[in-house]
């Protein structure tokens, strides 16, 4: 659907898909994933949960918001307060910024179990780094992981083995190409809340082990005893334990999940939320786990430009001022009611999920795809950027939520009326939402 009001936005995304593989630079951001043909790829400006696309469109973000890297919102004014004093003041030159060791200090008084930090700049990248610490210090090879850790090739090595392993931490369709074959047998995925999964890779990789790389929790809580059990048994093993903590860090706990349930790591990964949509990213841990980036050569010139951890710093100070985790649980767990409202007013197969922070929900439906698009679609049109997960932030005020419930309340209306007719796919005005991953052209 080109159409005049969509214009500039949908033609610099055809050819950008000529001149950039792939269309865009983040999976989840490409617009195949949502409506193909409809979702606007492109953004003039962002503030709070509000954008403005190319040809001026506006929405009111209720989807994946940035996928969860501005927790206190788009462009943060406190943020960039500190952002454009650092800019002004130089944020690159052959000294180090002093805001990294003020970092690392606020990280540290965080977490006392943890007394040594590294910085980097992406989620993905910093799961690199604290695979190669963990390996330099155990001096092993082999990790144990559950969950989402980035595109490296420590990770998708997981899938050069039994086709697909990665499917339920991963997307399906995610390809090793270009991963070295050689790292077959390297990275081992287990369930979570699967002990005897877990407990049979370090039956048979114990000794190989340097690492279990897990997301401590993501959309439920753990069963009782599993993570104290993961964490007993990496100990016995002589197994670094990392927490990643790069999507649930800072909005379900402030300073992480691990808080909250009491389980102390070797090493924690911090990156999105920390620096509220400038890049940064921290690793943390025990003096002994970290004894690894002592020798091991881990420099990269853009892990020393100052806007990162400026950013952070400011970033930190103001979650913790706001609370930043009561207001997303409270307006999250207001967001699961007016889905659950809407979805029981208009008879529709919908399950809400998850926790407060990031709702999700399903349609149980033979035409659940169809249906999904059909949701983004009727959405865009009222103005809102939606999706199946909702990465709420402190822009969603009651305000935002209260024109929110009457734009779901028509859409659900629109879905059950396209239910009853038969004519879920012949209302699309586009293609089909992508699932999982595809080649473009
Ligand atoms: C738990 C987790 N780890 C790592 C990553 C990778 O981070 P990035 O996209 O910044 O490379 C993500 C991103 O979604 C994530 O959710």
């Amino acid at each position: 659907m080109t159409t005049s009001n969509t214009h500039k936005t949908q033609a610099l995304y055809q050819h950008a898909r000529t001149i950039i593989p792939g269309g865009v630079h983040l999976l989840s951001k490409r617009p195949e994933m949502f409506a193909p043909d409809q979702w606007p790829a492109y953004y003039r400006e962002a503030r709070g949960c509000e954008i403005w696309d190319l040809d001026d469109r506006h929405y009111y973000d209720l989807g994946i918001n940035s996928v969860g890297a501005c927790l206190l919102g788009y462009a943060d004014p406190d943020v960039t307060r500190a952002v454009e004093r650092r800019v002004r003041l130089g944020s690159m030159c052959s000294l180090n910024p002093p805001e990294e060791v003020e970092l690392a200090e606020r990280l540290c008084a965080l977490h006392p179990w943890a007394s040594k930090v590294r910085l980097a700049r992406t989620g993905g990248e910093l799961a690199a780094v604290a695979v190669r610490i963990a390996r330099a210090t155990t001096d092993r090879s082999a990790i144990a992981i559950c969950g989402y850790h980035g595109w490296a090739d420590w990770y998708l090595a997981a899938n050069l083995g039994d086709n697909d392993s990665l499917r339920g931490h991963l997307l399906p369709g995610l390809d090793p190409l270009g991963v070295p074959r050689e790292l077959r047998n390297t990275t081992f995925p287990f369930t979570y809340n699967d002990k005897a999964a877990f407990a049979k890779i370090i039956r048979e990789q114990g000794p190989r082990l340097a690492a279990v790389v897990m997301e401590p929790c993501r959309q439920y809580d753990p069963d009782p005893g599993f993570l104290e059990f993961v964490r007993e048994e990496t100990r016995k093993a002589g197994v670094l334990l990392i927490f990643d903590e790069i999507t649930i860090g800072w909005r379900f706990h402030h300073g992480g999940a691990h808080l909250k349930f009491g389980i102390e790591p070797d090493m924690a990964m911090f990156a999105k939320a920390l620096g509220n949509g400038h890049p940064i990213a921290a690793v943390i841990g025990t003096a002994a786990a970290m004894e690894g980036a002592h020798t091991s050569f881990i420099s990269s010139a853009y892990w020393t430009e100052a806007v990162g951890p400026a950013a952070a710093c400011a970033t930190l100070e103001k979650l913790a001022a706001v609370d930043a985790v009561g207001f997303v649980a409270r307006q999250g767990a207001k967001i699961q009611a007016l889905l659950r409202q809407a979805a029981a007013a208009h008879k529709l197969p919908v399950t809400v999920k998850g926790y407060a922070c990031t709702p999700t929900f399903t349609f149980d439906h033979a035409q659940a795809n169809a249906l999904k698009t059909l949701y983004i679609q009727t959405l865009l049109e009222k103005g809102f950027l939606g999706g199946l997960l909702i990465f709420v932030t402190m822009a969603h005020t009651d305000a935002v939520l209260d024109k929110f419930s009457t734009a779901l309340d028509e859409t659900f209306a629109e879905l059950a009326d396209a239910l009853a007719k038969n004519e879920v796919e012949k209302r699309l005005k586009g293609p089909q939402a992508h699932q999982g991953f595809r080649r473009l052209i």
